[in-house]
């Protein structure tokens, strides 16, 4: 069976991945913080698809962590044929204001974890010319986001990196795809403090995907091996709005609709 490790695995688009592609026949690697989470998603999916799970427990910002979780799986004997780096959080407040820590903390999680996993599970998929990184990217790594500006700027990051990733290896038979979701249903908006900082700051809710549905148009185009799938048909319209509205105003217009209400 193929083998797929997905980071961010204990819920939201993370445990949507995990479901997917247990039903798809895949054995698994589910790595996140929350043990409890990933035990109960364990259990689910070895009794619902008679796949074999292992639980990895890691916070990704720690500096040995990527290193940690690439020796285990060695340890197994197991070959990852997808990677699904998709642990990441957001943080919404205007830059000033904003705690520090989270910033650096983000950054390590949504851009070296990522970097890392992918420089170490990836030289073993050239050897064997197959094998899929999906890195989760965001429709903010396209568009810069006021009051998530460095969020907007470690998905712009993973964005133009697994672009330059999938030409780099697309004729060593390797897949690379910058997943680019928009709003979802998840935890995101209350890690991100968006849940109540946004209340009353926009006039219509934006359209929320479930997570299943990222998930699926995600696999779904991954045999296409396209560098940067946005899901969605009201997010592929947004995201192409940037191609014929100067930045300046169009970043305009954002920080309108971001600014957060006293
Ligand atoms: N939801 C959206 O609207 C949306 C839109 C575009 C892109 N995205 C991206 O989608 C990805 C998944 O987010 P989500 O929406 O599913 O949010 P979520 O429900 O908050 O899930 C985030 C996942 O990341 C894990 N995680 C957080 N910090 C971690 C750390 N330090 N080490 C290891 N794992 C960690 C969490 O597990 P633990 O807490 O158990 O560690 C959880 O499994 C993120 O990269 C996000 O930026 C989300």
């Amino acid at each position: 069976m193929p083998i797929a490790l997905v980071t961010g695995a204990s819920m939201g688009i993370g445990a949507a991945f995990a479901r997917a592609l247990a039903a798809r026949k895949y054995d698994l690697v589910l790595v996140a913080r929350s043990q409890d989470k990933l035990d109960a998603l364990c259990h689910e999916l070895m009794t619902d698809h008679g796949v074999t799970v292992k639980v990895w427990v890691a916070d990704l910002t720690v500096a040995t962590a990527a290193q940690d979780v690439f020796n285990a799986v060695n340890s197994w004997d197991w070959q990852v044929d997808l990677l699904v780096n998709n642990a990441g959080f957001g943080d919404y407040a205007p830059f000033v204001s904003c705690d520090r820590a989270k910033q650096v903390s983000m950054i390590q999680l949504n851009v070296l974890a990522l970097t890392e996993l992918t420089h170490l599970f990836l030289p073993s998929m050239i050897d064997r010319k197959s094998g899929s990184i999906i890195n989760v990217a965001s429709i903010a790594g396209l568009q810069s986001l006021p009051y998530l500006s460095v969020y907007a700027a470690t998905k712009a990051f993973v964005v133009s990196f697994s672009e330059s990733l999938w030409a780099e290896v697309k004729s060593s038979g390797v897949k690379v795809q910058a997943l680019c979701p928009g709003s979802t249903e998840s935890n995101f908006a209350v890690v991100a403090g968006m849940d109540t900082m946004m209340e009353g700051s926009t006039k219509e809710a934006p359209k929320i995907a479930t997570a299943e549905s990222v998930v699926q148009e995600s696999l779904d185009t991954l045999e296409r091996n396209e560098p940067i799938v946005v899901t969605g048909i009201g997010n592929k319209f947004v995201s192409a709005i940037g191609r014929f509205v100067p930045r300046k105003t169009l970043v305009g217009w954002v920080e309108q609709v971001f600014r957060p209400k006293q």
